[in-house]
């Protein structure tokens, strides 16, 4: 291996020695350490073009971005294929899989053997979160794929600036990835190698390593994201004292000045980029959104005793269909240029379509397989879990503090799922308690998009289910501990955008009149706001929320969406107990005694 090559400022031993075996192990043909330059990404851009492996899409209407197809069986996070390899397997807990840590990286071993050969190591040294801020973490993610690289320079701060944060003697979390498609000297490479037999997304959280083997796609490969920056920082948060979640931050400033932030947690296929980027509806002049993350808060006490949260993140790598002018149009001003879009549709004029971004459907597209389409084809252009990846420092609503190293001060947490009945629009949990059980209790339909029957109410506390790096009970019982602390903890909130009516219609406008229901929590959280106190803790009467500017919503539909259907908690409640069995013995006892408390408030 070439060491000349290493870069000059890194100077950490258990780096280089690391870098060293894996590329013992994996025989990449050649190693090239990252810079993180403009120069160095546009050149593994052309190269990705050169290849085929990218399109680069038509300067005029989409500037110095790229079209990506993948294989159409690596299109998605694959969560049965994740593996919590924890030294016990009660500390992976009910629902992680499993398997024991050194049988697991046997198998891995054998695997990564000779896995890049024919290809060419790259060495990414990065950041999550601001450079040498206090709740910032560093990782080095060594790949064989020019798509992950591209990616990760886009989503993270990444390049030779990160190993004189690493000094001699820094932490890193080791990730290594390997697309699983060793190249034979003088064989062809395909658009996107994977490996079709074996995928493995392997965590071992006592040594905090990533080892991603088979898949290039997202989450599966992307591994400062989901890996890292939740389910092995959620390990490192609980050692430390603070908190690695799955949540959105937003800044709601009034028309008086006064800034707000508020995180939010919502399972997949919540609306939550919308949420993050959430456009003021007519009636709220003055009042300003802003977004200082779309997907992944790391929150921890300040010296102030309040929760500050940082977006250890610099890109969005968002669900492309659904995504238009009317549903978020920062988003889609984000995406005008230095863009990445992995499985949408092309257009004749070189740039991007996918279902939802414009009423008419084109007339002829190729679509996300590469096939020529037209609206007849009957088949989608675009793959439902089709991305854009796109800088957040192109948002036209980014926050001026998203990138401050000392966080921004939360107010208020919410939680929300996807529930066509029971759950109302908003609450306002009583305590703490009540609202790590809320949290706790999450569930959300599933939709087309996910596996699974749709209309199915899934279980998925604080929309961590497939992301919480160790046992969920342990990790309920370490939000409990939060009211111990001597914090001055925000307020939880539950709330829900998709009840539907009795037509199976969604009664609540959504999207940017969501802005009525985020303007009573930050003055609740604030108190300035009364509220009605129910069986679920406090909620707004009709009166309590501003309507200004909208149009034919009525008294009996802010009903319609809010009433508490006594029968129907019940057999919430019920269903509550039914997922509380299946946690394990380490699930707190104060849940249970809030249930029962729940329960009988019910009458
Ligand atoms: C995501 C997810 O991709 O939550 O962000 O699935
Ligand atoms: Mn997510």
């Amino acid at each position: 291996m070439d060491y000349a090559a290493a870069p000059s400022n890194l100077k950490n031993v258990k780096a280089r020695e690391w870098v060293r075996e894996m590329a013992a192990l994996c025989k990449p043909d050649s190693v090239h350490w990252c810079d993180g330059s403009q120069a160095e990404y546009d050149r593994l851009c052309d190269e990705m073009v050169k290849t085929g492996a990218a399109i680069r899409l038509n300067p005029e209407k989409r500037p110095d971005s790229f079209l990506v197809r993948s294989d159409p069986a690596d299109t998605a996070r694959v969560e049965n294929r994740t593996f919590i390899c924890s030294l016990k397997q009660s500390d992976a807990g009910p629902t992680n899989n499993w398997m024991d840590p050194a049988e697991m990286k046997a198998t891995l071993m054998r695997l990564f053997d000779g896995s890049m050969r024919g290809r060419t190591m790259y060495v990414i040294p990065f950041s999550m979160g601001p450079l040498g801020s206090s709740i910032s973490r560093i990782g080095i993610e060594l790949t064989d794929s020019l798509y992950v690289v591209a990616n990760m320079w886009i989503m993270t701060r990444m390049g030779k600036a990160v190993w004189d944060v690493l000094g001699e003697a820094g932490e890193f979390v080791p990730c290594l990835h390997s697309v699983g498609a060793p190249l034979a000297p003088g064989a062809q490479d395909v658009p996107w190698p994977c490996n079709a037999e074996n995928k493995y997304i392997v965590h071992f959280p006592e040594e905090r390593s990533i080892w991603s083997y088979g898949s290039g796609y997202g989450g599966n490969a992307l591994l400062g994201k989901k890996c890292f920056a939740l389910r092995i920082a959620s390990t490192m948060a609980r050692a430390e004292g603070w908190l690695a979640e799955h949540m959105m931050i937003v800044g709601v400033q009034s028309p008086d000045g006064r800034k707000s932030y508020v995180a939010g947690a919502f399972p997949s296929a919540c609306g939550k980029t919308n949420l993050a980027m959430l456009i003021p509806p007519a009636g709220f002049e003055g009042w300003k959104i802003t977004t200082v993350g779309d997907d992944i808060a790391w929150l921890k006490p300040d010296g102030d005793g309040r929760l500050h949260a940082i977006n250890p993140e610099t890109g969005y790598f968002g669900v492309a269909p659904g995504t238009s002018m009317q549903s978020n149009p920062s988003a889609m001003r984000t995406i005008a240029r230095n863009s990445i879009f992995t499985n949408v549709a092309q257009t004749p004029d070189g740039d991007v379509w996918w279902e939802g971004m414009t009423r008419e459907k084109p007339a002829e597209l190729i679509d996300w397989k590469g096939r020529p389409w037209t609206p007849s084809s009957g088949e989608l252009a675009a793959n439902p879990n089709g991305r854009f990846t796109t800088p957040a420092s192109q948002c036209p609503v980014i926050d001026p503090d998203w990138e401050n190293p000392a966080g921004v001060p939360i107010s208020a947490i919410l939680f929300g799922g996807r529930r066509s009945k029971t759950v109302p629009l908003v609450y306002q949990a009583r305590d703490w308690v009540s609202g790590v059980y809320l949290a706790a209790t999450l569930g959300s339909e599933t939709t087309a998009a996910a596996a699974g029957s749709i209309g199915k109410v899934r279980r998925d506390p604080f929309a961590m289910l497939p992301f919480c790096g160790y046992h969920i009970g342990d990790y309920i019982s370490y939000w409990l501990s939060f009211q111990s602390k001597g914090l001055q903890l925000p307020p939880i909130f539950g709330v829900n955008w998709f009840r539907k009516n009795a037509e199976g219609k969604f009664s609540w406008p959504g999207y940017g009149d969501n802005m009525r229901v985020l303007e009573w929590i930050v003055e609740r959280a604030n108190g300035q706001r009364d509220a009605a106190e129910n069986p679920l803790g406090f909620a707004p009467r009709y009166e309590d929320l501003n309507w200004n500017g909208l149009a034919g919503f009525r008294e009996a539909d802010f009903r319609e969406i809010t009433t508490i259907d006594r029968d129907a908690w019940k057999d919430e409640v019920r269903s509550h107990e039914e997922f509380f069995g299946t946690m394990g013995d380490k699930f707190p006892a104060e849940l249970e005694t809030e249930r029962k408390r729940l329960a009988d408030a019910l009458g």
